[in-house]
């Protein structure tokens, strides 16, 4: 299987990422690593953990990393996931136990310690964690497998400003480390993720399996849903995260192509806007595979397969 680590902001859309890797035998979850970012870390780490024990699964280890961006404050987004950031279901208080390493500790030990190339990061929040792993350890980037991230918009710009999408404006300087990183760079967009609704059908699909994961999914996505239902008036709001697993998984479900991306830093205005060169028209080096298409139904077929063997 392939090792990955999870870096993420649980959220609902991050808890049903997490839970797809989990039922996934093509995956060796080595750990969740938590960040800052829909709510506090204080929360974040602790989601990660409800998610584990809710998947049966308290061997993953789950280390707590940056409490806040590199040089901006933190922005959340209580207003999306509510209060505990993966409002909902009603999911205990977790036992197991966070580990005391810090994050970013773990990454830089865990990347440099394994095989070259024998690592995946999968990162479903603002890039803080790996962008701080990155400057602490110069040859951390070469030894990376790959970067699949959650983040960014082009033809779709922005969903928490007009121009930026959340887990790259919560932490814009870190996006830019690690876009400039050098290392190999799949970018999910909301230009895919917004074509991935969880419409009543599909999540009723979900709830119909009948286990409690698959119950606590629905109750993740009902809760979920009713942002962008009543923003954008679709059946539905769009399910993220879970993107970058089911690439791993599938990479068929996804098309986009190379491109040149680049972070914008300086004008508030457009803070964390992700400048992608989609046409070609600059000779500036491509440094992220950036998806613009999915097969929506195939995602929730291969998503809801999957949640039936937890
Ligand atoms: C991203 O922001 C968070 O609210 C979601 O979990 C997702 O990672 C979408 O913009
Ligand atoms: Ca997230």
């Amino acid at each position: 299987p392939r090792k990955i680590i999870i870096d993420t902001d649980p959220g609902q859309d991050d808890a049903v990422a997490i839970l797809l890797a989990l039922a996934s035998p093509e995956l060796d979850v080595l750990a969740i690593t938590a960040v800052a970012g829909n709510v506090p870390l204080s929360l974040t780490q602790k989601n990660a953990r409800k998610i584990c024990e809710l998947a049966g699964r308290t061997d993953i280890p789950v280390y707590a990393g940056a409490v806040r961006p590199i040089t901006r404050g933190l922005v959340t987004a209580e207003h999306v996931h509510g209060r505990t950031g993966l409002d909902g279901p009603d999911l205990p208080q977790p036992s197991m136990p966070l580990q005391e390493k810090h994050a970013v500790d773990y990454l830089v030990e865990t990347i440099m310690n394994e095989p070259d190339s024998a690592v995946t990061l999968c990162v479903l929040g603002p890039l803080t964690n790996i962008a701080l792993a990155m400057i602490r350890e110069p040859a951390l980037s070469g030894r990376i497998s790959e970067i699949v991230l959650m983040g960014g918009g082009y033809f779709e710009q922005g969903n928490v400003t007009p121009s930026a999408e959340f887990n790259i404006y919560v932490d814009p300087q870190a996006a830019d480390v690690v876009f400039r990183s050098g290392a190999p760079i799949v970018m999910m967009p909301l230009d895919v993720t917004h074509k991935a609704l969880t419409t009543n059908a599909r999540v009723a699909a979900i709830r119909e399996l009948g286990t409690p994961v698959a119950v606590a999914t629905a109750e993740l996505l009902d809760f979920f849903d009713r942002y962008d239902e009543e923003k954008y008036g679709t059946d539905g709001g769009p399910l993220h995260d879970p993107c970058v697993i089911a690439y791993l998984l599938k990479p068929d479900l996804f098309s986009g192509r190379q491109c040149n991306v680049e972070i914008e830093t300086a004008s508030e205005l457009t803070m964390g806007a992700t400048v992608v060169d989609w046409w070609g028209i600059t000779d500036r080096p491509k440094n992220a595979l950036v998806m613009r298409d999915i097969d929506a139904d195939g995602f929730f077929a291969l998503l809801t397969e999957r949640l039936a063997r937890l």
